[in-house]
């Protein structure tokens, strides 16, 4: 694991955005794993920014999301395909039909997982995957207890992280399923970057950097993986 520390959250955000950038020039084509939350907010800012100058970025490039909720329609203010529309979808030049999110609203969300996961196979697999980090650990929607072999599957989330997301629902109540990614399917992405940034996420870094794997803490199997960088401000 490749450890790399920033002075503020505009710094490692920068950083970040540089990487995703590098990865579509090396590779025009390149299938990007990404996540939602606050912490990617300064990357995704970046990026559409250098989108603006660099015509055509994003022209071959294929996306698949991390998770989603489950039980609400995808135009949902809180839903994640919400989210990757306004901050970063909208502003590039994607194929619509080269980004991929999990559909929560789907009448059988067992074959939408299994879909979801055969089409990132066939697909040939997650070449850059960029990750938060939950401040129980979580990585996408794999909550503590998530073996390190699940494939995408639907989740209940966990109290602490319905609370941390309540803010992107205002009022209305914070869906209490997701579909995520599963560990192994994260693990196949040939890059990983973990983001975290600020005093909430000091202890579940703390954890990680101790390199003692347990199912408890989701993001400790990324030692099983061996090309992560930890972004860390
Ligand atoms: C949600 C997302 C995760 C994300 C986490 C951290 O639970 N499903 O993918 O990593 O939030 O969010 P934040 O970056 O807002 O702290």
């Amino acid at each position: 694991m490749n450890w790399e520390t920033f002075p503020d959250y505009e710094t490692l955000s920068q950083h970040a955005a540089e990487i995703l950038l590098d990865a579509i020039r090396a590779d025009a084509k390149v299938v990007l794993g990404l996540p939602t939350g606050n912490t990617p907010l300064g990357m995704y800012a970046r990026v559409v920014a250098a989108c603006a100058r660099e015509y055509h970025c994003f022209r071959d490039v294929v996306t698949f999301n991390l998770d989603e909720y489950v039980g609400i329609p995808r135009d949902h203010p809180g839903s994640y395909f919400t989210f990757m529309q306004r901050h970063l979808f909208s502003h590039v030049d994607i194929e619509p039909a080269n980004t991929y999110i999990p559909n929560g609203a789907a009448p059988d969300l067992a074959v939408e997982c299994s879909r979801y996961e055969k089409t990132i196979r066939n697909i040939g697999g997650l070449g850059l995957t960029f990750l938060g980090l939950g401040s129980n650990g979580h990585i996408a929607f794999n909550e503590p207890g998530t073996p390190f072999d699940s494939r995408t599957h639907v989740v209940a989330l966990s109290e602490s992280t319905r609370k941390a997301n309540a803010a992107f629902f205002l009022d209305q109540p914070v869906p209490t399923h997701a579909i995520t990614m599963g560990i192994a399917t994260i693990l196949d992405s040939r890059e990983i970057v973990l983001l975290a940034s600020g005093e909430k996420k000091r202890d579940a870094i703390e954890r990680l950097r101790t390199g003692v794997q347990s199912v408890d803490f989701p993001a400790s199997a990324l030692w099983n993986h061996s090309n992560v960088r930890v972004l860390i401000a």
